[in-house]
């Protein structure tokens, strides 16, 4: 499948041309995953292209690089600001953005500190992850036999690629299983997260999520959906979910910037709920879509218009 990119990619500070956002295979990166990354969309909304939570998302950036001790050489507002321009300079209406730090070409061998690090921010097209009808009807998932990554190992919190790997082993077991996804569970048993999506669970009245000590990344999806749950008013708790609890609950959906909010209409081959999405999930769903599409009002400083002038502002 080809890639439908925008031409300009943002470079150590300079744009430069798609096809010139190359790396050498001698790179540190290569041989050693060592790259952080981030998913970000833009929406196309009436006021012209916003992008969505573009601060907290930067933020993990930095947390990211800040636990695997990459020092990038531009502040926060340097990449916010550049990756505005991205999407300006690309006059691109809706994107999903990708930046990237990953220690580049210098020395060989394990230890990354003499590896100059590069920055790279890129966009492209993208539409519906999880398929066309995901969002209006669910998809069919399994538990996965993969575990997510020990606490103790890999950090979670961070968005590395290396993390990526385990989320491949996921991915390829469901699609194997004729599944759109995969649930891992935590070392312990408990509900974790989906390869690229947090988890939510509607069970007796309540939504439930594991806590990021199960492993999961730290959404910006995530602490949107626990957001909008309580301004209508549902009681949200992060706790260990036992596996069991997905086969029973009420509701079942995922998030996630690529993701959105993905109803799960059955796992393991056993419906959830009626097999339709439930009133949950579509509430939250239609209420986090109205907001990043600009249909709403945006009360909660997610959007940054890229065609203002104040958007750098805020
Ligand atoms: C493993 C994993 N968990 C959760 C998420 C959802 O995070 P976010 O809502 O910030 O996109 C993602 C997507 O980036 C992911 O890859």
């Amino acid at each position: 499948m080809a890639v439908n990119y925008y031409e300009q990619v943002w470079h150590n500070g300079e744009f430069i041309p798609w096809d010139r956002a190359t790396i050498h295979v001698a790179s540190h990166v290569v041989s050693y995953a060592s790259c952080l990354f981030e998913g970000i969309r833009c929406y196309d909304t009436p006021n012209g292209p916003a992008i969505f939570r573009l601060k907290e998302h930067t933020d993990r950036l930095l947390n990211s690089a800040k636990i695997y001790r990459m020092e990038l050489a531009y502040s926060r507002d340097q990449l916010i600001q550049a990756m505005v321009e991205l999407i300006r300079i690309n006059r691109a209406q809706h994107a999903y953005i990708r930046p990237l730090v990953l220690r580049g070409y210098g020395a060989v061998g394990v230890n990354p500190l003499k590896n100059p690090i590069e920055v790279y921010l890129l966009a492209w097209q993208w539409g519906k992850y999880l398929g066309d009808d995901a969002l209006k009807h669910g998809v069919d998932v399994c538990v996965s036999s993969w575990r997510r990554v020990a606490p103790d190992t890999l950090p979670a919190m961070a968005k590395s690629a290396a993390n990526y790997m385990n989320a491949q082993l996921i991915q390829m077991e469901a699609a194997t299983h004729q599944y759109t996804e995969g649930i891992a569970l935590d070392l312990y048993g408990n509900v974790s997260e989906g390869s690229g999506e947090n988890i939510f669970v509607v069970y007796n009245g309540k939504i439930f999520t594991p806590p990021l000590a199960s492993s999961v990344l730290p959404g910006i999806t995530r602490d949107s959906v626990i957001t909008l749950a309580r301004e209508c008013g549902y009681e949200l708790v992060e706790q260990n979910i036992p596996r069991e609890m997905l086969y029973i609950a009420d509701e079942v959906f995922f998030s996630g910037t690529a993701a959105e909010i993905t109803p799960i209409r059955s796992i393991d081959r056993l419906v959830v709920g009626n097999g339709q999405p439930g009133p949950v999930t579509r509430r939250l769903q239609e209420r986090y879509l109205s907001i990043a599409q600009g249909r709403a009002e945006d009360k909660y400083g997610w959007l940054t218009f890229c065609n203002q002038p104040a958007a750098l502002a805020r």
